[in-house]
């Protein structure tokens, strides 16, 4: 049995930190694999601190030639013909490290990062935080149509059978929010660019959703008509001058983050975008590769 990285799906953690990193120059494939032993303990979501370990895909295909999966690229810069951007910020290696309270995650954080400071240097970091009941800084609830954590592992991890198997693409972008802005609408305004209400999360029906509210927008399916979710673990972060959503997500496919920025962004063929993007924009976004646990512990033998 391919067992996937547990801290994927755990939940009940309120502080939360990400930390990206580059290859130092000349390093070997031998050491990386080597210095992830250090990280595997970790990884198995031990004392209440949940450890998820990915890779870029350049640094994937180096490691693991055999194990890619379909699809597994950078994030490619996004300019569309509003005026809505996306720049890339594209790294080799991210961390997630979440847990209860700030000082057992930062003291983790930086275990971490010692353990593989021989291969790699911190390139960007970012705290993060559970607000309320799970709500999102402009005061939504993020995580409403989440799939039910029976359905999470279909939803996140790459099939058996495939390369990768047990593994999960996921996408992370910073994204600023102008929250003066978004304040001064009507909540029933707001409401409309999310399509959903505020107080309870409840989906706006017919009509009442307009086809460039945030979930109309992200809302994607197959040729049959079966929805194709994605599983979100964002979180907000910030301080009182720059705040917004630190956005993740893992998905059993690469096509699903595809069409779904395309969707948000206007590159789509009906050239809408996502009215939420006139309240938000994201300044940084990279994919990554989230193997199974199963292989890292085999990788780092
Ligand atoms: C500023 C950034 C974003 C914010 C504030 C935001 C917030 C929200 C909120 C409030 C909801 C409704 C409640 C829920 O179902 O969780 C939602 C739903 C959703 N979001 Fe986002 N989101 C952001 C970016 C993104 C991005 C970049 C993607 C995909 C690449 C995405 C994909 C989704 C999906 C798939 C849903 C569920 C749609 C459904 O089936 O109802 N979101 N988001």
């Amino acid at each position: 049995m391919t067992v996937p990285q547990f801290g994927i799906f755990a939940q009940g953690t309120i502080a939360h930190s990400f930390v990206e990193f580059d290859l130092r120059p000349d390093v070997d494939m031998v050491a990386v694999a080597g210095s992830l032993r250090s990280l595997r303990q970790p990884a198995v979501s031990a004392g209440g601190v949940n450890l998820v370990v990915a890779f870029g895909s350049a640094l994937w295909r180096a490691l693991a030639p055999e194990h890619v999966p379909d699809g597994l690229a950078p994030f490619q810069p996004v300019a569309a013909l509003g005026g809505h951007r996306a720049p890339a910020s594209q790294h080799d290696l991210w961390l997630w490290i979440n847990g209860s309270s700030r000082d057992v995650v930062f003291e983790h954080s930086r275990a971490a990062a010692a353990a593989i400071a021989e291969i790699a240097m911190v390139s960007a970091e970012q705290d993060a935080f559970v607000h309320r009941d799970s709500r999102d800084l402009t005061g939504f609830i993020d995580g409403t149509a989440n799939p039910q954590m029976l359905d999470a592992p279909t939803t996140a991890l790459v099939p058996d059978g495939q390369p990768g198997e047990g593994g999960s693409h996921l996408l992370a972008m910073r994204w600023i929010h102008d929250l003066a802005a978004f304040e001064k609408l009507p909540v029933a305004e707001q409401e409309r660019v999310v399509g959903r209400t505020k107080a309870r999360s409840v989906e706006l029906e017919g009509d009442a959703k307009p086809p460039t509210s945030h979930i109309a927008r992200v809302e994607i399916s197959d040729e049959e008509g079966n929805e194709l979710p994605i599983w979100r673990r964002s979180v907000p972060y910030g301080t009182l001058t720059e705040h917004g959503l630190y956005f993740v997500a893992f998905s059993a496919d690469r096509p699903r983050f595809d069409r779904m920025l395309a969707r948000m962004f206007g590159t789509d063929e009906d050239g809408r975008h996502d009215r939420l993007m006139d309240f938000s924009r994201p300044v940084g976004g990279a994919f990554y590769f989230a193997p199974s646990l199963t292989l890292l512990a085999e990788l780092s033998r």
